[in-house]
């Protein structure tokens, strides 16, 4: 490696001290490198080694760190006027405006002040590290490094090669990540890099299925809270970090994928951002808000007292059956035994990434008496049950009613491939794959990445494992078939460990 990374008195140029750049200069100095900073607006660098100060103080404060080491790390951060003064450094990271040509520019100046083997990273979101490093003179030293906001916070930072990358500079990055405290994932260079092709999976899911009418937001976010197992639905999410960034980033995805359908943006986002409804920034999003920033949401109407006098349950999934009849039988529901269900019982069917329709007309049941349940999570926090579009309203009632019995909360939506959580955590689980397939990065690292990065409660191969490999691939093949798109169609890698019945953490030499 020609860079030692470990050195004493290895120095850090960072370029643009915004929201990241201060938070990657921050993590830099406590790592117990010396940082060099400066920004294009006068008097920025400094108000950015201030907010650094107040940060590393309240560090101490907390007992994270002593307040020796605190007023150390402080004053190993040194502002600097212009590019030419980071000639000492071994590694300048930018952070500068989202603008292909300002970053081209930034580097292309750089090349000509710093040392041939200094390495040069940018802290792109959006744009390929490929393309950046295009037009350098030496492209070999440039590669991605890729914070999350706020830096240290979280851990995770990607370390990206672009097509010239050379070896080296990402063996260097990654120890400089963890000199940092961080937890480097090494990735090759890709749309949407790897944390944020994921989450491609989830805002864009959530989406497209409240476009098709399926659920509210409201009820979206609920569902992926309490069967999902997410700390925020994926509206609750898109509020935070605001359509005018989840929009444009997510048109940009699909863009430089060539128009994959995977991707495919969903037309909900596009008018709220069109409009300026963009979320809590401007106090009105997929939620309204009130004078103290609650999001204002509609309680949940209370369950019907509806019971049906017997209920059938389909065989036609064995293990969706028997996670059914236990939970009827706990809720004291009659369960018929017959091999068919009487004239008048309500008829549960329990689907993997079909809709109540599909099942009820491909085993020949009445679909006026039939309501589909989601068996594949565990029903303990809330429930999705989903009616045929022709399911008689009395039925539909009792079923909830009889769901519902206990306390724990049922969330009907309309008929759908997949229900509401199947649906998007099958996209999260292909999208995954496909990023493994593509070799942009290894399952493990993709696993760790996304947890870490987007704070989901398992990565794409760990809910495969956890769901069953088999299952996640029969929704996806489910849903390819029913909506005749391919947006659904199972990724290779997923179809194969489906098919060999093995893991999807399951590398290929
Ligand atoms: P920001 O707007 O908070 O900060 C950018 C800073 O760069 C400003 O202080 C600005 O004065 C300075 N600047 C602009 N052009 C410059 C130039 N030519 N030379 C020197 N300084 C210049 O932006 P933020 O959010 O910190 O983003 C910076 C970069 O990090 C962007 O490439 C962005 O895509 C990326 N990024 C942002 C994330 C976020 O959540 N905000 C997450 C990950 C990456």
């Amino acid at each position: 490696m020609k860079l030692d990374v470990s050195r004493a008195d290895l120095t850090v140029g960072v370029i643009g001290t915004g929201a990241m750049g201060r938070g990657i200069a921050q993590v830099t100095a406590a790592g117990g490198m010396t940082v060099l900073m400066t920004d294009a607006r006068p008097g920025a660098a400094a108000e950015a080694r201030d907010f650094i100060a107040k940060m590393l103080e309240r560090a101490a404060e907390k007992g994270s760190m002593s307040k020796d080491d605190a007023a150390a790390a402080v004053a190993r951060i040194k502002i600097v006027d212009s590019h030419k003064d980071m000639k000492p450094c071994h590694v300048v990271i930018e952070a500068i405006v989202e603008n292909l040509d300002a970053k081209r520019a930034l580097f292309a100046e750089l090349e000509e002040i710093l040392t041939p083997d200094c390495i040069m990273v940018s802290n792109t979101s959006s744009m390929s590290v490929t393309t950046i490093g295009a037009k350098l003179k030496t492209p070999g030293r440039f590669a991605g490094f890729h914070f999350f906001n706020p830096v240290p916070l979280m851990k995770l930072v990607e370390v990206i090669s672009g097509l010239l990358t050379e070896e080296w500079v990402c063996d260097a990055l990654m120890q400089l990540g963890k000199r940092m405290t961080r937890e480097p994932v090494r990735l090759t260079d890709a749309p949407g890099f790897l944390v944020n092709q994921v989450g491609r999976g989830f805002s864009l899911e959530g989406s497209h299925l409240v476009y098709e009418g399926v659920s509210t937001f409201a009820d979206v976010d609920r569902v992926m809270r309490d069967v999902g197992g997410f700390r925020m639905g994926p509206f609750e999410l898109m509020e935070l970090t605001g359509l005018d960034v989840t929009q444009p980033a997510s048109a940009l995805i699909y863009n430089q994928f060539f128009q994959e359908p995977r991707y495919r943006p969903s037309l909900i986002m596009q008018s709220r951002y069109e409009a300026g409804v963009l979320g809590r920034k401007s106090k009105k999003g997929f939620y309204e808000y009130d004078k103290d920033m609650k999001a204002i949401v509609a309680p949940e109407a209370p369950a019907p007292a509806a019971r049906p006098a017997s209920v059938w349950v389909s065989p036609a999934e064995e293990a969706g059956a028997a996670k059914l009849k236990e939970l009827l039988s706990k809720l004291g529901a009659t369960v018929e035994s017959g091999a068919t269900p009487s004239a008048k019982a309500l008829i549960l069917v329990t689907p993997i990434g079909e809709d109540a329709t599909t099942a009820a007309t491909s085993q020949g049941l009445d679909p006026k008496r039939t309501i589909a349940v989601d068996t594949l999570f565990p029903m303990v926090k809330r429930r999705t049950i989903m009616p045929t579009p022709i399911t008689d309203s009395a039925y539909r009632e009792a079923a909830h009613g009889l769901l519902a019995s206990d306390g724990v909360p049922v969330t009907v939506c309309r008929d759908s491939p997949g229900f509401i959580a199947q649906r998007i955590i099958a996209m999260i689980v292909n999208i995954g794959c496909s990023i493994a397939q593509s070799r942009t990065a290894s399952p493990s690292d993709i696993d760790k990445a996304v947890t870490l990065g987007l704070n989901y409660p398992n990565g794409p191969f760990r809910f495969g494992d956890v769901l069953g490999v088999r299952n996640i691939h029969r929704i996806l093949e489910n849903m390819n078939k029913i909506y005749a798109d391919p947006r659904y169609r199972p990724n290779i890698w997923l179809t194969r460990r489906a098919k060999l019945g093995v893991s999807l953490l399951t590398p290929e030499p």
